[in-house]
């Protein structure tokens, strides 16, 4: 949930530390700090609140000087957001100053152990631990301080350290967190992200769990656990800094909403040739298909969601039962998985801790693990057994858009190829679906363009404090992205239902003014969800309905609609989707919250 930046060269440290957190700033903002070495001596600078505090209190580094640093964005986990607790932390001799993304889940033991030996903790994380460790170990020699450290801890870390005996050396460990190495010329960086390292260079080496770098301005070592040498592949990043950028948008979220319709066809694009859908990223021979007779879905947040829109199509054209289980609950409930379950992993980031430990789970259990990812080399994507990635390109804002459309696409092809490859679907219903599916970029765009009345709908809507999000089927499952995306950032609080069960309890909440968005795209339904509407309407709701251009009888129902193009039922959710986004995006704004950096939230969970 940190963000963590190194760098070291021949340019002052700390302004491109500062930089470095600003594009990292997604993942955590309630604290941040740098630390840098200047003539052997540790210099630290840290504050609650943004990194633009901290540009405040360093004078946008300046007043920092200093070759050599690392910096830290923070998402309290141990201890409140203060001064004191942001990282860097130092250790007692101050020849130490570290950072860290994740979990020491061993700390208090730790902790207990080295108070017994006289370290004096000043605050309430469990990362300081570590730096009191590596003073205890350092005899000179800062990896084997650092590897008898990392021996000591138990959890996840991905570690950024200095030692003011080394002015030219930053040090970098991975375990659990994600971790890359930007390679420059005389200079070289580490970040939790690329983000951070793109404007800089776009060779980078991303480091696995277990590895260990010493990095100078001319040279990369990278070692494991044990002390040995690893060689390890330098990779290209292939978008370039206005990809991480506003690019003239007030905030990252509408940029990204706005790209939609580009992210889903560079999704969709190398994945179609001569009119057939082609994972050439996946061998998944006809055995392994055939073998399938269950899928389960799992995922976090609006990547379960996703699954949930997914899971529909993929029952429909594959036939092969899919469940859909939340990744946090999956690991804890003895999930019947075995060798002929396919286990459809979905992850925007690729870190997120309770996916990895579903995925694991399962991979224990024997099923092979296919995952949707959109950051190339993360976690997630290391892990699986295939891997397909969403080219949604970064996405910062916290709140998902694209990452969640992409995905939803990914699992329309993929429903599509398992129905082939298993011979479910006919050449005529293969080519239609195809055909549909192809047209998916072309609809957010429309769907995008016929929205302009949402900025007034917002006006109108934004004032109450509580909304029911309701559908049937496919409409549901959009219901619950929708309702999420309203109550992540605009702090609206929002309820998906399914439009059946309201009368079952939840209709005693519904009166006058009630504001309820009713989910109406899915047509082979359509007239039970218009009854719902009707209940709804006859208790004093105010309903603004999602339907289709002429579906004229929920015009004269509805208060207020919002049009969608003509979609396939089963292959909508990545348009139907889009509309809510804008909804969420103009309360959002019409109610001054901090779009792109919602409180309490970050973008990558890397903790349970
Ligand atoms: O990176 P992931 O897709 O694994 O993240 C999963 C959730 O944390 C994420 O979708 C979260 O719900 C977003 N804030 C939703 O906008």
């Amino acid at each position: 949930m940190c963000g963590i930046v190194g760098y070291t060269g021949r340019a002052n440290a700390a302004p491109i530390l500062l930089d470095g957190l600003k594009k990292l700033e997604y993942r955590g903002y309630d604290s941040a700090g740098v630390a840098v070495i200047n003539d052997k001596k540790l210099f630290v600078s840290k504050t609650a609140g943004r990194i633009s505090a901290l540009c405040e209190k360093t004078d946008n580094g300046e007043n920092l000087p200093g070759f050599t640093g690392i910096g830290h964005t923070r998402w309290a986990t141990h201890g409140a957001p203060t001064d004191i607790n942001a990282h860097p932390h130092t250790s007692n001799d101050g020849k130490f100053a570290v950072v860290h993304n994740g979990i020491i889940e061993n700390y208090m033991s730790l902790k207990e152990e080295l108070v017994k030996k006289g370290y004096e903790f000043e605050s309430q994380t469990d990362t300081e631990v570590i730096v009191h460790l590596l003073e205890m170990y350092y005899t000179g020699d800062v990896k084997i301080a650092l590897l008898k450290t990392a021996a000591r801890l138990s959890g996840s870390y991905a570690l950024g350290v200095i030692c003011s005996d080394y002015s030219e050396k930053v040090f970098a460990v991975r375990e659990a967190s994600p971790l890359i190495i930007g390679l420059g010329v005389g200079e070289n960086y580490f970040a939790s992200d690329v983000t951070a390292l793109v404007q800089h260079t776009k060779n980078v080496i991303y480091m696995d769990d277990g590895d260990f770098a010493e990095i100078t301005p001319d040279d990369v070592k990278i070692f494991d656990f044990a002390g040995k040498p690893k060689n390890k592949p330098v990779n290209r990043i292939e978008w370039d800094i206005r990809a991480a950028e506003k690019d003239g948008y007030d905030h990252f979220m509408l940029k990204e909403i706005m790209e939609q319709p580009r992210a889903v066809r560079d999704t969709l694009s190398p994945r179609i040739k001569d009119d057939r859908v082609c994972f050439d990223e996946i061998n998944l021979t006809d055995e392994d298909i055939n073998k399938i007779n269950r899928i389960v879905i799992t995922a976090c947040g609006s990547a379960y969601y996703a699954g949930c829109a997914g899971k529909y199509t993929l029952e429909k054209l594959t036939g092969i039962p899919v469940i859909t289980e939340l990744a946090s609950e999956l690991r804890y409930s003895q999930p019947l998985i075995d060798d002929r379950t396919l286990v459809i992993v979905l992850s925007q980031s690729g870190e997120t801790a309770d996916t990895i430990a579903a995925m694991k789970e399962c991979k224990k259990r024997g099923a092979k693990v296919l995952s949707v990812v959109n950051v190339v080399g993360s976690t997630v994507a290391k892990l699986a057994d295939y891997v397909i990635y969403t080219w949604a390109g970064p996405e910062i804002a916290v709140a998902t858009t694209k990452g969640y459309t992409t995905q939803v696409t990914v699992l329309y092809l993929l429903a599509l190829y398992i129905a082939d490859r298993s011979g479910r679907i006919t050449p005529s219903d293969y080519a239609e679906t195809l055909a549909s599916i192809q047209k998916i970029p072309q609809l957010i765009r429309q769907a995008l363009s016929m929205n302009s009345a949402i900025p007034t709908l917002a006006k109108k809507y934004h004032i109450h404090n509580s909304m029911f999000f309701i559908g049937r089927n496919t409409d549901y499952a959009v219901a619950l992205e929708g309702a999420l995306k309203m109550k992540e950032i605009s702090y609206i609080h929002a309820e998906a239902y399914a439009a059946g069960e309201l009368k079952h309890g939840t209709i005693a909440l519904i009166d006058d003014y009630q504001p309820v968005v009713a989910l109406c795209c899915n047509k082979a339904i359509m007239e039970k969800t218009i009854s719902n509407i009707i209940e709804v309407k006859a208790r004093g709701a105010q309903v603004l309905a999602l339907a289709e251009k002429d579906s004229s009888k929920i015009v004269t129902i509805a208060d207020d609609i919002i049009f969608m193009p003509e979609m396939d039922d089963y292959l909508a959710a990545p348009v139907e989707i889009v509309p809510l986004q804008l909804l969420a995006y103009y309360m959002a704004k019409e109610n001054g919250c901090d779009i792109d950096k919602p409180k309490n939230l970050a973008k990558s969970v890397t903790v349970e």
